[in-house]
């Protein structure tokens, strides 16, 4: 089992289950609420952690009781909570999600009103045990930083990056990590086929390069450029979708790091995101 450091957001979600997406400008009464840890570096060595490996987390949360529920939740999961920068000002990042019962679909607006994870905090973390470090792609330059960090004294270090969201420059950090995951909405913002979007990617960036394709699977194009398609696996009954990137994203992590290839890590990863749109949150997703 690896040794795995994640980068990146833990999020308090504010979940309103809905019996259908409400129309603008109406009033709708919840089936139900429930105040949950998110964030999807989070939600990831959550899942990690089910599938077996030590996970530790660096990001910023702040000192008020849904901090401590953040941290309590993180912690009863085992994952290390001791590189976490507590800041005594600002909210932790919110996500008011609106859950469609109707199809598992989950809308988000999100508050955020917090430092990101900076260069300064990385370097208190002692790197030397990591096998592995997952990344958000967030705030650019500091991650940049953080890269050439491990680069220059841990080579060895396999490196994934999340990009999820287009950030300013953040394809300066395509060819400083092992593997790259994106969503498909960032390869929507370029293109609407999979396949496309990782060949150009491919031209300019030597690492393995990853994205989940929703209903369609997933997509991977390898470092000569091969590239491997698995179909999603999808539950009798999509219940929950929040999150089933992360999910998606910790299948990979765990399959890599066993040291399987690429066409059995996107099966996995989509077995293990299928599985968990047919649940409720993440608890118990891993039965081992
Ligand atoms: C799901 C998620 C939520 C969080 C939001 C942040 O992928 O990580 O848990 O609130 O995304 O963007």
């Amino acid at each position: 089992m690896a040794n795995i450091l994640g980068i990146g957001n833990a999020t308090l979600d504010i979940i309103n289950k809905v019996a259908g997406y409400p129309v603008e400008d109406s009033e709708v009464r919840t089936i139900s609420q429930s105040v949950v840890r998110g964030g999807n570096v989070a939600n990831t060595l959550v899942i990690l952690n089910q599938l077996g490996h030590n996970c530790t987390w660096g990001g910023v949360c702040v000192n008020d009781p849904f901090g401590q529920q953040i941290i309590a939740d993180l912690n009863s999961y085992a994952i290390n909570t001791n590189y976490c920068r507590l800041e005594s000002q600002g909210s932790v990042p919110t996500s008011y999600v609106t859950l469609n019962q109707h199809n598992g679909s989950r809308t988000i607006v999100h508050h955020r009103n917090l430092p990101e994870f900076s260069f300064t905090d990385f370097q208190a973390i002692d790197l030397r045990t990591f096998d592995w470090i997952h990344f958000e792609g967030r705030n650019v330059t500091e991650i940049g930083k953080m890269l050439a960090r491990i680069r220059q004294i841990y080579p060895d270090i396999t490196i994934s990056l999340e990009v999820e969201k287009p950030r300013p420059n953040i394809e300066n950090l395509f060819s400083q990590v092992d593997y790259l995951l994106f969503s498909k909405i960032f390869a929507q913002f370029h293109t609407n086929n999979a396949a496309l979007f990782l060949q150009n990617i491919h031209k300019f960036s030597a690492a393995n390069l990853i994205c989940a394709w929703g209903v369609d699977g997933a997509y991977a194009l390898d470092t000569a450029g091969n590239i491997s398609h698995s179909s999603a696996y999808p539950p009798s009954k999509v219940v929950d979708t929040l999150g089933a990137g992360d999910t998606f994203n910790a299948g990979i992590i765990d399959s890599l790091s066993k040291y399987h290839n690429l066409t059995t890590a996107l099966s996995h990863a989509c077995q293990l995101a299928g599985k968990k749109c047919g649940q409720v949150g993440f608890k118990g997703l891993v039965k081992y």
